[in-house]
């Protein structure tokens, strides 16, 4: 278990000191800054689990600090503490979010237990939280052909053996949520899973995100920070767009795979973890290995269970369920009845080649359930949006992206109006003429 850490702010030395010595006696990790603006930064660095707030500081004062605070992370409690008791700065504090105010001079015993009452609240509404989500995201599989059946019994026998994973699959083709599958279906289900997006963050980051880094590693590393490798310590880490690790990373991994032993960035101590890993890429890594561009080595070891998730085109059979599954779940999310789609729509919807996988088709789902008014969505709804293949992120040039939205804005404005040209050129702005002719170039069918 790791320690909770309690970021104490007040300018008065010896109150940092006392306090810091008393939670490190409870089993916290304390930690002390002397202003608002130090506190700032530490939240934002160390992402802290309480904090203990002074309203007097000198700089910004303790209710800015905690108005900061709250930008920061809405759910982080926040304790204010008051050298004089003053019943209008405690209403303000409270009203801004604080979870309690107490008066200086301070009664340890009331200081413990109102941080252990907040924390524990703040653990309840995390896991309430998580379990919501959870239901909202309904890590579900739909679908009932021999391919599915074939995955599902993949996935079924890779989560119960402790094997690293490679999934393979399209973009928007469910790698993401098949991970978590082996997660749930394994038994270290109850441990944390967490994801790294090795595409997303910045390549000189990335170490000190997989690994955690020591107080000032490097500049702008105000304080340690744990790396993903020792979150999920116990549990899986799932490595998403592994295709995209720079060589210089990958050797780093590959060295942890290894030893599962690691340092923080700029540490010399040895962790040691307990770490499931499963990866995954829509890029052929093979490929990826004969160019150079990938370690061979790696590819070995990420690649001890290939899974590979079939295209939507290649399942079309699929798609009455998956329609199905995503207009109930749009109906409850918009809170409307759930919608239907005509026979005719159901089969322009499994002619289409669906490049962008199932992300594509939920997206078109979301936005029929959203502007159909009626409660069957016909050949003409889905025609005027079936437009530009609608993931806008599957394109690989500005130009199209740019191209591919601007024909779907337009065919939802021309909608919203009733397919009004006049009403809707005026409302964007533009000349009558000039939206006649992106119709035109667009080819949107006006009904
Ligand atoms: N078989 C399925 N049944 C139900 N929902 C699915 C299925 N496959 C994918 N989805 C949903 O489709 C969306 C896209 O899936 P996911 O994010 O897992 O794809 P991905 O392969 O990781 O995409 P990308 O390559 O863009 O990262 C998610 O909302 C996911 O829950
Ligand atoms: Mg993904």
């Amino acid at each position: 278990m790791s320690k909770d850490v309690v970021l104490i702010v007040d300018d008065e030395e010896g109150i940092r000191g006392t306090l810091s010595g008393i939670f490190a006696d409870e089993g916290f990790e304390p930690f002390t800054v002397a202003s608002g603006e130090d506190a700032i930064r530490v939240v934002r660095e160390a992402s802290p689990d309480i904090v203990l707030l002074d309203v007097w500081l000198s700089g910004m004062d303790g209710i800015q600090t905690m108005e900061e605070l709250r930008e920061i992370d809405r759910e982080l409690p926040i304790i204010m503490i008051s050298g004089h008791a003053n019943v209008e700065l405690a209403v303000k504090a409270t009203k801004i979010g604080a979870y309690d105010f107490l008066e200086k001079p301070l009664s340890m015993e009331k200081v413990l237990l109102t941080v252990n009452r907040a924390l524990e609240k703040r653990n309840l509404e995390i896991e309430n939280k998580a379990l919501r989500q959870n239901l909202i995201k309904q890590w579900k599989l739909v679908g009932d052909s021999p391919k599915i059946w074939q995955l599902k019994k993949e996935i079924d026998m890779a989560a119960a053996s402790n094997g690293r994973v490679l999934i393979l699959g399209e973009s928007g083709s469910g790698k993401e949520l098949v991970g978590h599958l082996l997660h749930e279906g394994s038994s270290r289900a109850d441990k944390s899973f967490i994801e790294v997006n090795c595409a997303a963050i910045p390549q000189e980051l990335i170490e000190s995100e997989l690994f955690g880094h020591e107080k000032g590693s490097f500049t702008g590393a105000f304080e340690k920070k744990k790396g993903k490798f020792e979150l999920a310590d116990g549990g899986t880490l799932f490595l998403d767009e592994i295709g995209d690790m720079s060589l210089q990373t990958q050797s780093k991994v590959l060295r942890v795979i290894e030893t599962q032993e690691f340092q923080r960035v700029g540490g010399s101590k040895n962790i040691k973890v307990d770490v499931r890993i499963i990866s995954a890429t829509n890029k052929d890594l093979k490929e990826e290995v004969s160019k150079g561009q990938f370690r061979e080595d790696l590819f070995f070891r990420l690649n001890v269970i290939p899974i590979k998730i079939p295209a939507l085109r290649e399942r079309t059979e699929d798609i009455p369920s998956l329609v199905k599954h995503f207009l109930d779940m749009f109906a409850v999310e918009y809170k409307q009845q759930s919608k239907e789609v005509s026979s005719e729509t159901m089969n322009a919807l499994m002619s289409h080649s669906w490049p962008g996988n199932i992300r594509e088709l939920k997206n078109v789902l979301e936005r029929l359930v959203i502007m159909t008014p009626s409660k069957t969505i016909t050949h003409g709804d889905f025609f005027a949006f079936d437009s530009s293949g609608a993931d806008y992120f599957s394109c690989s040039k500005l130009k199209e992206a740019r191209e591919a939205f601007e024909k779907d804005f337009i065919i939802a404005k021309l909608k919203e109006n009733a397919w009004n040209i006049s009403k809707t050129a005026e409302l964007l702005d533009m000349e009558r003429s000039n939206l006649h002719r992106k119709i035109k170039v667009y080819n949107i069918k006006i009904p």
